[in-house]
């Protein structure tokens, strides 16, 4: 920060701000085939030029189907991948292709909460080892010790202390969430990025967890990328969120832009398939049913991806790739910030008219 006294005054997203983290035209291919002697040209093409920023404070969701690139992009963003292009700025430092020696001192500040507290946690580890990991990698002796640092993050998301000396295995699934969000905290890093942090969770308990992220939030001046694969999960947490589908973004919008106002097809279909408790809004909205497999990410469909699927599709989508943009005139005009790549973008009234 170049003026760190306007740290603790300058509002919540303040969007002339320098954002946190900046992604630019960032790609992921992973090459796929071929041994020595054949040529491997056909690549996973799991992210495929994505831009966005995250501003300090905010809690900046990435949501799509299974397979649609959101790991990868956490992945790519925690810099747990290297990018094939494109470029990742955290803090003002480019970290696309920082060296394991020069991203180690930067991993204090990004921390990644991983889907599946089962298999995130060693289970041959005492609860206290693994929260405390992060200060012994990066050679960090907090105050009071290590062992008084980890009791007190484990009171920070709602553990026993106590509980320091026992393993994973006796704990429930929403608690060892619980546990590793503990340890992503052992630093007191500036991101997190959730990889759908509640998927794995019972129903009943997903609530909780996403809740204690948002205490943890707003007592611990974090900023949070939140990925999920369906948009409920993420409603109330988010302030802004990004649709993604076959490695590209297809719509990103201010929360209450996106969720009452979607222009893309595919996020009125996402949405259509979301429960809306208001009885009045649910009659009016039509629900549609994806038709299709998602298309494999090796030989996505060209132009626009969502071609296959799409209700509106044109000879045009089949051919001419549109550019994620503000519509700026007609009907389905959309406000600053909230951005669409489709060449007919879903208008208000549009399907409720149709039924
Ligand atoms: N290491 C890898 N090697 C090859 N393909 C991969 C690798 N990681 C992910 N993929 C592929 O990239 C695509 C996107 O995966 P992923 O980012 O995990 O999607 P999501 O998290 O949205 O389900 C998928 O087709 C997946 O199979
Ligand atoms: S560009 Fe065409 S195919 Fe793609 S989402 Fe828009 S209408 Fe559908
Ligand atoms: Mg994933």
């Amino acid at each position: 920060m170049t003026t760190p006294s306007t740290e603790t005054t300058a509002p919540r997203h303040a969007a002339d701000e320098e954002p946190l983290l900046k992604v630019e035209g960032l790609v992921k291919h992973f090459p796929i085939g071929g041994g020595f002697l054949s040529k491997s040209t056909s690549a996973v093409q799991a992210v495929d030029g994505v831009d966005f920023e995250v501003r300090k404070g905010e809690t900046f969701s990435i949501v799509g189907e299974s397979g649609c690139g959101k790991s990868t992009t956490a992945r790519l963003v925690t810099r747990l991948l290297e990018p094939t292009s494109g470029r990742v700025t955290f803090d003002g430092t480019d970290i696309s292709h920082l060296s394991d020696a020069k991203m180690r001192p930067m991993r204090r500040d990004i921390q990644m909460i991983f889907q599946d507290p089962y298999s995130s946690l060693n289970p041959r580890h005492t609860v206290g080892k693994i929260v405390g990991a992060p200060f012994k990698l990066q050679g960090v002796d907090p105050e009071g010790g290590r062992r008084k640092a980890v009791q007190e993050l484990l009171k920070t998301v709602g553990l026993n202390p106590e509980h320091y000396n026992r393993y994973p295995h006796e704990f429930s699934g929403g608690q060892r969430q619980r546990i590793g969000i503990a340890r992503t905290l052992a630093l007191k890093p500036k991101l997190i990025v959730a990889d759908e942090p509640v998927s794995a969770l019972d129903v009943s308990i997903q609530a909780q967890v996403v809740n204690l992220l948002e205490d943890l939030q707003e007592e611990l001046d974090l900023t949070y990328v939140m990925i999920a694969h369906d948009l409920s999960v993420v409603r109330h947490v988010s302030d802004r969120v990004a649709v993604m589908y076959l490695g590209k973004i297809v719509e990103i919008g201010e929360r209450d832009d996106l969720y009452d106002r979607p222009r893309h097809p595919y996020t009125v279909a996402m949405l259509s398939a979301v429960p809306v408790p208001d009885t009045k809004r649910r009659e009016n909205r039509e629900r549609i049913r994806l038709v299709g497999d998602v298309p494999s990410p090796i030989n996505p469909p060209p132009a626009c991806r969502f071609h296959t699927r799409c209700w509106k599709a044109q000879e045009i989508c089949r051919t001419e790739e549109p550019p994620l943009l503000q519509i700026t005139s007609g009907p389905a005009v959309t406000g600053p910030g909230h951005t669409v790549a489709c060449h007919f973008p879903v208008e208000p009234g549009e399907l409720a008219e149709k039924t």
